[in-house]
């Protein structure tokens, strides 16, 4: 339910959440679903205004994939006692399933198959010029099949996954009309999925309308590390490289330094590589450590496979080394390099046997 008279960044965002539902409603009544990507997609059912209240209905799809990804304990010393965000007192592991979902060929198959229903999603959207620019795992969401009551399988498999949340999407119609004078910026999305563009520059879609797109295959790309590694901080770096940092980074503001420290992350998976200054540009009381730490970086497949592996609580990295590749072809810097939906679906992550 939405107040159409309430603030109007939340009036916009149902009203954009509308109209996508409205697509996405007249093209699965229009094709009678014979496109794929039509099921991946939250189904709209009805809208109603009832006393300046906006109620839009959709049908219940199952639970979001990040509440089948963690479970949360409460962090020791916390005495139970009530507190207004109950979240404080949460520390966020990944799941039971998680590891099943790692260690186990049914498990690798079904990562695959949530990744390829995500792009599925995506493909239904970017082929009709909308990018949901808010990809992530707490707006997937997952069911079981309706026939798997069956007791021998012990972790729920073969879900069906379908994409929720437009209330950031943006597509022609809405960028006109749908998002008030300022335009979209940062401020509907998340910063831990969202690229590189969209991080350092607010309104960057103005200079990039061609290249919306690629903003959804970057967050894909984070999802995909996200399930291998098992933590929602995908672009984290270690607590030393942080205090280095910071003795240079003095007087800056905290926004700017978590921008710092994600160039920093993405460095380290060879995503960002500036190029080493000139000598006589150098600060030499800038830390020697820092930048012989970046000359030195290896970003050969072999050294970047193993930094994952490091990164990934159970030791094991990427499925194979297609899903790397893959990966490597979603996180791109430049927008451009990076693959489409079509060609991220035919990628033989998707096509061949896996290997493990
Ligand atoms: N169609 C749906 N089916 C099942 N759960 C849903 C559906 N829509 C929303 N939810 C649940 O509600 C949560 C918030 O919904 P969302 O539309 O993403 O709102 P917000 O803009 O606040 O993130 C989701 O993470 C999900 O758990
Ligand atoms: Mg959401």
């Amino acid at each position: 339910m939405l107040q159409l008279n309430g603030r109007p960044e939340i009036r916009l965002s149902g009203l954009r959440e509308r109209h996508f539902g409205e697509i996405f409603l007249n093209a699965s009544r229009s094709r009678l679903s014979t496109e794929e990507g039509l099921n991946h997609v939250a189904r709209f059912l009805d809208s109603f205004v009832v006393q300046g209240n906006l109620w839009l209905v959709f049908k219940k799809e199952g639970r979001s994939l990040s509440r089948l990804l963690y479970e949360s304990e409460r962090a020791p010393g916390s005495n139970g006692s009530e507190s207004k965000d109950k979240r404080l007192f949460e520390v966020v592991r990944p799941s039971a399933w998680w590891r099943w979902l790692k260690t186990t060929k049914k498990g690798q198959r079904e990562m695959r198959n949530l990744l390829r229903q995500l792009l599925l999603a995506v493909k239904a959207c970017h082929d009709r010029n909308i990018t949901h620019r808010d990809l992530k795992p707490e707006n997937m969401v997952v069911q079981e099949p309706v026939d798997s009551t069956n007791k021998s399988i012990k972790w729920p498999a073969n879900l069906s996954l379908r994409l929720i949340d437009f209330g950031s999407a943006i597509n022609p119609f809405t960028l006109q009309h749908l998002y008030g004078s300022a335009g979209p910026s940062r401020n509907e999305h998340t910063p831990e999925y969202a690229p590189p563009e969209a991080l350092l520059f607010d309104h960057w879609m103005h200079f990039h309308p061609n290249q919306t797109k690629a903003h959804d295959i970057w967050s894909v790309g984070v999802i995909m590390l996200e399930i291998v590694l098992g933590t929602p901080h995908v672009f984290q770096i270690s607590a030393r490289t942080r205090v280095l940092l910071d003795r240079s980074l003095g007087g800056w503001d905290e926004e700017s330094k978590n921008v710092a420290y994600m160039l920093r992350a993405f460095m380290e998976m060879c995503i960002f590589l500036p190029r080493v200054p000139p000598r006589h540009h150098r600060n030499e009381t800038v830390n020697h450590q820092v930048r012989y730490q970046l000359a030195s970086m290896d970003c050969s497949e072999a050294a970047l496979q193993r930094k994952i592996q490091q990164r990934d609580p159970l030791g094991l990295g990427m499925p194979d080394i297609w899903s790397f590749r893959l990966l490597r072809q979603l996180l791109q810097w430049y927008p451009e390099d990076r693959v489409s939906v079509d060609e991220a679906l035919s990628h033989p992550y998707f096509h061949r046997n896996l290997q493990r």
